[in-house]
């Protein structure tokens, strides 16, 4: 037995590939995307397999109607179209059919979309037959059998179909006010490998190219070198905490609207591009242009570290699941070598991901993520009260490793700008309250003589 990929963005980290040979079942209701599924699987492998896709359908079918709805089916994949009313009534010959166009096409995979109608017009029994033999012919043929079932998630357990695959794979999608959030769960693996995954659930897409799995963000223990530190852009900041931010850790930048705390973040990324640590901003009201125009003005030329590959923005022009969205940021991470993270409004992000969202958990995997990358990161969130030193709800400050806080004080000369460091753990920081003013050239802190 040998594990072949998957053919589906990001499913191989889940499940370590498909074993060949094995079956597997795709199941969903209507409009999942499971004939997207199974086309774009064979799709992606079929440089290197044979492919041979066999719909089971009432209507004429010819292989152009597929490829015009799916622009990424592979030329080379053979089509077999089935009768459905035969599949359902005389199975038997539906199956000498498939075998027929199995050995004919030498295929290594092999699509039944949907199996679900093969001897449905039969008693239970008897359907476990059909099955059970187009499990055994699949594994004699010795080749990877994706089948599809319009079934749904309580069908699944009690399910002819379910019983015999090795793998199944169910998918699903909820609707939120614009956009669905579709998701993927694995109820049985197809190899040992995927065993981790067994009760987790995974969000995917759906785009022109095929269909793409968000596995979950990788995070383990990082042994943080406290005598590493990345300085922040503020010097007098880096001389309050013993030179900058130990390597490993994540800072937080709380503050009512209009302290500067986006501009504390650009400043941090423009000091970590200067020192050639590649930087990813991440924003969510803000976008690229509008952050590199205030940056610009602040005497940092964002655009040019944009413009050679030193640093790239994650900014969602719509809505996206959060886990497509920790996803993104990944991909910016790990496609530059990312020193530096900025995440600029924790307190934003509920607006732009679709469906529910745990603000805490999202959070919690992104900073175990950046650990174990050694990213330093700084995150900015928003409190309300304007005067007085506070950090925000939601269980997000005991995430991070640092907290800086931002406040107005009023006085006769007008409003003024406090700072204190709230915590940053393994240093011995300055406690005091400093004063902080926003400049032509970003933050600059100062005595507090009150
Ligand atoms: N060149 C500048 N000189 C003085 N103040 C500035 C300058 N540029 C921006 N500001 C101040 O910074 C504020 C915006 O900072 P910002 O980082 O966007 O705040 P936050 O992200 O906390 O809402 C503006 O309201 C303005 O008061
Ligand atoms: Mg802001």
């Amino acid at each position: 037995m040998t594990l072949r990929p998957t053919g589906i963005a990001g499913l191989d980290e889940i499940l370590g590939g498909f074993s060949k040979p094995s079956t597997i079942l795709i199941a969903g209701t209507a409009g999942v995307g499971k004939t997207m599924f199974v086309l774009d699987s064979i799709s992606s492998v079929a440089e290197d397999e044979s492919t041979l896709y066999i719909p089971i359908t009432t209507r004429q079918v010819r292989r152009a109607d597929f490829a015009d709805t799916f622009p990424f089916m592979h030329e080379s994949i053979a089509v077999h179209p089935i009768d459905r009313i035969s599949a359902e009534r005389d199975p038997l010959s539906a199956l000498i059919d498939i075998g027929n166009a199995v050995a004919s096409s030498g295929a290594d995979r092999v699509a039944i979309d949907p199996i679900t109608p093969l001897g449905s017009a039969f008693p239970e029994q008897e359907q476990h037959r059909f099955i059970g033999t187009l499990d055994s012919m699949a594994h004699e043929w010795g080749v990877i059998t994706l089948v599809t079932g319009e079934l749904t998630a309580s069908e699944i357990h009690t399910s002819v179909v379910s019983h015999f695959m090795d793998g199944v794979l169910y998918l699903s999608y909820e609707e939120s006010e614009k956009h669905v959030l579709r998701n993927l769960r694995i109820f049985k693996t197809p190899n040992i490998a995927g065993n981790q995954a067994l009760s987790n659930i995974y969000a995917f897409n759906i785009s022109a190219g095929g269909v793409r799995v968000f596995p979950y963000l990788k995070g383990g223990a990082a042994h943080p070198d406290l005598s590493v530190r990345v300085p922040t852009g503020i010097r007098e900041l880096d001389g309050m905490l013993e030179g900058g931010i130990p390597e490993t850790y994540s800072m937080m930048i709380a503050g009512s609207p209009g302290t500067g705390k986006t501009i504390f973040g650009l400043q941090f990324a423009n000091e970590s591009l200067e020192n050639d640590r590649p930087a990813v901003i991440v924003s969510f009201n803000e976008s690229p242009d509008q952050l590199i125009a205030e940056a610009m003005r602040l005497g940092w030329d964002l655009q040019g570290y944009a413009e050679n590959g030193m640093l790239r923005f994650v900014y969602p022009s719509e809505q996206v699941s959060s886990d497509e969205h920790l996803w993104q940021i990944r991909d910016a991470v790990e496609s530059i070598g990312a020193g530096s993270v900025v995440f600029d409004g924790i307190t934003d992000m509920k607006t732009v991901f679709c469906g529910s969202v745990n603000v805490r958990e999202y959070i919690y995997s992104l900073i175990r993520y950046l650990k174990y990358r050694k990213i330093t990161s700084l995150f900015t969130s928003e409190i309300e009260n304007v005067f007085s030193f506070g950090i925000p709800d939601a269980g997000t400050s005991f995430l991070v490793d640092g907290i800086v806080s931002l406040r107005y004080i009023k006085k006769e000369s007008g409003l003024r700008k406090l700072l204190m460091i709230l915590k940053m753990r393994g240093t011995d920081h300055d406690r005091r309250i400093k004063e902080y003013a926003i400049t032509n050239h970003g933050i600059n802190i100062m005595e507090w003589a009150d």
